[in-house]
């Protein structure tokens, strides 16, 4: 009879421990070893081997060559193809890198709700119409309610093969037999594999699932989406593993009241990171948003004091973003601060510096700041904007509509140069800005000399300063 152990297996990491443990001495979190019992198997057949075996088995089906063995020189590896599989939408083609890769492997992350299967299911209902067939692994859904789903997104489906399943087995047996051009699996936290006697979404589960998906995806070539669950923290549930066997890590990401949904690109082993993709959830699904920023700015009203547009990098795109600010007298002697969309430390740190550098008497006042259209900014390049915004409402007296701001603001006061400086100019003219306030540094000519060569300079003027407190005499003028 065979003999189980058991251990104890830290749900965020992953490291194994042969004793319970209140922290995990791998990754320092408190509580977050869990029992699990492994059943040991006999020696002839270890369960790693097991698992390969299943896997050369259901390899050799799909029509792939087994990897070598042995170590083999870089130069007589065969390089795959360059080929990328458009997915059908241009923004997410954009977030992957440009399309993708054969054999990859794709985790999309989300809160419950945001639209991962509608996304996904769109991209399924493309791919099947334009490439070929496509299997579609619900573990959380009934095919009849994501044939409703389908109908209401208006994907007739010939070649999308749907199978609601739970069991790793079941979706390799699946996939070995339809050979499909695309995988997609929902979700990860419901597929389990009958040999780990631990239950479907835990640690071992999920890591063991995925291991063997991008284990069959990358010896058939076959290119896979897998939807992760996300945890009240915000990151893909499971092992903090999962992040790392993955190819491409996107989160797609919304305010609830918003319709706009981002497709954030957190890890991407085949392109640039960071990039973003905008969606609008509709009635029929998700519709992609080519020029966000035209449609951000439609709602500038450009009038009230207290607003300023920023150009921020998102990826390799710039994209123009309305902040907004409040400052009113504080009652009750304790001033109020709050960031939305902004890190409340960035915020805290320009009103230090308009206090002390510009002199403005902030220290009285509550500050609201908020970023239009659920946007959250991460680069420091929005300083410069998120401050005017602040001193425009202190001083009620409103930034032009036509003029953008760009710049990193420094704890002296000073205006510091940013990355791609010509590009963020360039998007900001062709949206119709007819002056950009950026730091003033050696580059400011180059970038002229850029907008000339784009045939915009009459249109756009490039407006250098060099302090926090000059920027500010000129948006506020
Ligand atoms: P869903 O894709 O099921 O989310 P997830 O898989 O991330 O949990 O999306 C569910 C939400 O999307 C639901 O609240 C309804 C909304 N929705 C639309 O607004 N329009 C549509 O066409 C579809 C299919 C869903
Ligand atoms: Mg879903």
């Amino acid at each position: 009879m065979p003999k189980s152990r058991t251990r104890f297996v830290c749900q965020q990491c992953g490291g194994e421990q042969t004793k319970w443990l209140g922290r995990c001495p791998d990754c320092g979190a408190w509580n977050t070893l869990e029992e699990v019992s492994l059943p040991e198997t006999s020696a002839a057949a270890p369960a790693p081997q097991r698992r390969y075996a299943l896997l050369r088995g259901a390899a050799a089906t799909v029509g792939a060559s087994a990897a070598p063995t042995v170590p083999q020189p870089l130069s007589q590896v065969k390089a795959l193809s360059h080929e990328r599989l458009s997915v059908g939408y241009a923004e997410m083609d954009r977030v992957l890198g440009g399309g993708l890769v054969p054999g990859s492997l794709t985790l999309v992350g989300g809160e419950p709700g945001i639209g991962k299967s509608t996304l996904l299911l769109q991209v399924s209902g493309s791919i099947a119409e334009r490439v070929g067939p496509v299997l579609y692994v619900s573990g959380e859904e009934s095919s009849e309610q994501i044939k409703m789903r389908a109908e209401r997104l208006e994907i007739s489906g010939e070649r999308l093969y749907l199978l609601a399943t739970v069991e790793l087995e079941v979706i390799c047996e699946a996939i070995a037999r339809l050979k499909p051009a695309l995988v997609v699996v929902d979700s990860i936290q419901t597929v389990f594999a009958t040999h780990l006697t631990s239950a479907p979404g835990s640690i071992s589960q999920v890591r063991e699932c995925t291991l063997h998906l991008m284990q069959m995806a990358k010896s058939s070539h076959i290119p896979m989406f897998i939807i992760g669950h996300v945890t009240k923290e915000g990151t893909v549930a499971g092992p903090k593993a999962l992040e790392h066997i993955a190819d491409c890590v996107l989160y797609l990401e919304g305010e609830r009241y918003h319709t706009y949904r981002l497709l954030r690109g957190v890890k991407n082993r085949f392109g640039a990171t960071h990039e973003v993709g905008v969606f609008e959830m509709h009635g029929e699904g998700l519709q992609e948003v080519p020029n966000p920023s035209a449609l951000f700015l439609s709602e500038h009203p450009g009038a009230a004091s207290g607003s300023a547009v920023v150009v921020s990098m998102e990826g390799t795109r710039p994209l123009l973003v309305e902040v907004q600010a409040l400052v009113t007298p504080s009652n009750f002697g304790i001033a109020r601060c709050t960031a939305n969309g902004i890190e409340h430390n960035r915020l805290l740190m320009l009103l230090a510096v308009l206090t002390k550098r510009v002199g403005l008497a902030l220290g009285n006042h509550d500050v609201y700041t908020n970023v239009v259209g659920g946007f959250t900014l991460e680069e420091p390049a929005v300083d410069l904007g998120v401050a005017a915004a602040i001193a425009s409402s202190y001083r009620d007296r409103r930034i032009p509509p036509d003029l953008a701001l760009i710049g990193e603001v420094g704890l002296s006061g000073e205006l510091r140069p940013v990355s791609r400086l010509g590009l963020r100019v360039r998007e900001a003219a062709k949206l119709g800005f007819k002056r950009c306030l950026v730091p003033a540094s050696g580059r400011t000519e180059r970038v002229r000399r850029e907008l000339e060569g784009a045939g915009l300079a009459e249109e756009c003027r490039v407006i250098p300063a060099s302090t926090l407190a000059v920027a500010l005499e000129i948006a506020l003028h």
